[in-house]
């Protein structure tokens, strides 16, 4: 092909685990230890365009980063490493030099990572770049081969591609589904359709564990190998209840799902408590307006002291008074995000 210079962008959401992903095979290739499925968010996202520019010496790929338009070296490791990870599956790149400009709609310190959105959006436009170059390649492998990029960015990234509701990791319930890339979940029933996710920011600061760092505590956990069939038959009895509509059972998968992964970060060693006093207050409260009110309402966590509220959208009105009333005053500055659930990332 003969594209000297050109540009691409594109946003991708962020996600939010109803089975969690936590812990990795030894193997070093982003191998997820058990499967998991998540919410396509919408509204937090990030967006990132990329200049290719065709380069004279063609030795290995180089690149700027900018954020919001402004260089950015701190954020530029993690972004070579991604290059140097993806640069076999991606022969292509290191024909070119590329201007990688990106942004969040979220709020940069809101404890909300930007790992699985950021990683998306550039893997979309990697793939631009293949597209452009070969442009016979098919929508299908288009999509999964941005998935699978994503992946060796950050491994929850595979689940920003594509699909309002996406699974990641072999599992005999889910037809196709991979450990290599994320596969949409196709047959979502009515009652999880405009599902909204309220996202409390209980503490905004960095993250007290990585994810680097919390995936290996699994290694050697002594509850690891039971925790892993658990999410097996977790995603398999959510995958009927996803299809069927049951909410309740919905309710009580996702929230053990939120304990269960805080329970492993609280046994392994070293040991980690990441909810904060506010977070336990919040999930008080919670149970309680379900308690009084029957209103189908639940809450999941990663791996911080946020909470994220999941709620259908024939509750919205009730909810957000609920949410304003009683839970914004455990927030960090009263500060949270109303998402809700989208479709994946959109060419800009
Ligand atoms: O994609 P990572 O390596 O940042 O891991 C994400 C882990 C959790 O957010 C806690 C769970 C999940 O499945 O997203």
């Amino acid at each position: 092909s003969t594209i000297d210079k050109t540009a691409f962008a594109w946003s991708a959401p962020s996600n939010i685990a109803l089975v969690k992903y936590w812990g990795k095979k030894e193997n070093g290739e982003q191998i997820p230890a058990n499967p998991s499925i998540s919410f396509t968010l919408k509204h937090c996202k990030t967006i990132t365009s990329v200049e290719v520019k065709r380069k004279e010496m063609n030795e290995s790929f180089s690149f700027d980063l900018l954020f919001e338009g402004q260089p950015k070296e701190e954020f530029k490791p993690k972004i070579q490493k991604f290059l140097e990870r993806i640069e076999r599956f991606c022969p292509y790149l290191k024909n070119f030099h590329l201007v990688i400009d990106t942004k969040n709609t979220f709020p940069h310190s809101s404890g909300i990572a930007s790992s699985a959105s950021g990683m998306a959006a550039l893997a979309m436009n990697i793939m631009s770049l293949e597209k452009a170059l070969v442009p016979a390649i098919s929508d299908d492998y288009f999509y999964a081969k941005a998935s699978f990029l994503a992946r060796l960015g950050s491994g929850s990234a595979c689940r920003s591609i594509k699909g309002e509701v996406v699974t990641w990791g072999e599992n005999q319930s889910i037809k196709a589904s991979s450990d290599l890339f994320g596969v949409a979940f196709e047959s979502l029933h009515e009652n999880f359709k405009q599902y909204q996710d309220t996202i409390l920011l209980v503490d905004k600061g960095e993250k007290v564990v990585s994810s680097t760092l919390g995936h290996d505590l699994m290694h050697g956990h002594p509850y690891a190998e039971r925790r892993f069939e658990q999410a097996h038959d977790n995603l398999a009895a959510l995958s009927t209840i996803l299809k069927e509509g049951a909410i309740e059972d919905f309710i009580k998968i996702v929230e053990s799902e939120a304990l269960t992964l805080h329970a492993m970060m609280m046994t392994s060693m070293p040991y980690f408590i990441l909810m904060k006093p506010n977070t336990l207050e919040i999930i008080t409260k919670i149970w309680q307006f379900r308690n009084d009110t029957k209103f189908p309402v639940c809450f999941t966590l990663d791996a911080g002291a946020n909470v994220h509220v999941l709620y259908p959208n024939n509750v919205k009105e009730k909810v957000l008074q609920f949410i304003k009333d009683e839970l914004v005053g455990y927030c960090e500055n009263g500060q949270y995000i109303c998402d809700e659930i989208g479709k994946g990332a959109t060419c800009l």
